[in-house]
């Protein structure tokens, strides 16, 4: 390698500039009078467990409807690994490899769990006989990530028989249906046990490893400080830091925001 080369390239002790997944420029969202997205300028890292905390209030689910094309922001530019996905419908969003879960839950509670996860993925209607061919290979997926969530016993249960807890693990189970790339996760442990919780962080930890990208919105800071690799914290709309745990922990707009100091 000639010098000239070896002094463009990063040194021996430098990390790599982290790879860019979601990330919007100026996104705004007002609501009536309600500013809830004040020109977000965020980026979540690619391969990584992100979060997105702040007060209640604060816009991120907000933030989720729009990236997920729930609702259309007012302005901005949204993109996912680099393609515009701005003003896209959630199925192209879905498409593209984004999945999401809801902070109040979404399952069908007198579905059974196992047809609740056969419901994520197949169209309703005549679409959906038409596609019962490929049901028992989708039965066997659905199956095999019942296990995964320690649920898999209660595949003949109806969805509302199920544990708040267990409610979370079914929609997740639901999400990870589409194989998503990047998980967009509204306040999992809300709500849940603390051995749940754990199961939880154990399976983000593990699908992370896998190769999978996480967002979590969560109020339970343990988990937040502990799991994620980049914290973005949002106060009014807007992102007033951004960083690894450790430095966000310190941060005193963050204790400002949380605290109102
Ligand atoms: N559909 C809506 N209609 C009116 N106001 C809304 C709507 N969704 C959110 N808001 C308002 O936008 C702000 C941000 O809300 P939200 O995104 O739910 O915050 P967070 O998830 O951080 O608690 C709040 O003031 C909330 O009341
Ligand atoms: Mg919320």
């Amino acid at each position: 390698m000639s010098e000239a080369g070896a002094e463009a390239g990063p040194g021996p002790g430098a990390r790599p500039e982290p790879e860019p997944s979601l990330a919007t420029v100026g996104l705004i969202k007002a609501f009536g009078g309600v500013t809830a997205l004040d020109s977000a300028t965020v980026t979540f890292h690619h391969g990584k467990v992100n979060a997105l905390i702040g007060p209640n209030g604060s816009g991120k689910t907000t933030f989720f409807n729009c990236v997920t094309g729930m609702i259309r922001a007012d302005a901005g530019r949204i993109t996912y690994r680099g393609r515009d996905i701005t003003g896209k419908p959630p199925h192209r969003i879905a498409r593209a490899g984004i999945g999401r879960s809801f902070q109040l839950c979404r399952v069908f509670p007198r579905m059974t769990v196992l047809d609740n996860l056969l419901a994520a993925v197949r169209p309703s209607g005549l679409a959906g006989q038409l596609a019962g061919a490929g049901k028992r290979e989708e039965t066997e997926r659905a199956r095999s990530w019942l296990a995964r969530m320690g649920i898999e016993h209660l595949e003949r249960a109806e969805a509302r028989q199920l544990s708040w807890g267990q409610q979370k693990l079914l929609e997740l189970a639901g999400v990870l249906m589409s194989e998503p790339e990047l998980v967009l996760l509204d306040e999992p442990a809300g709500g849940v046990n603390p051995a749940l919780i754990d199961r939880i962080c154990e399976l983000v930890r593990e699908l992370n490893a896998e190769g999978r990208t996480f967002l979590i919105v969560e109020h339970n800071m343990d988990l937040v400080m502990s799991l994620s690799d980049h914290v973005v914290v949002f106060d009014r709309g807007r992102p007033i830091a951004q960083g690894p745990p450790s430095v966000i922990q310190s941060d005193e707009r963050v204790l400002g925001a949380y605290l109102g100091v």
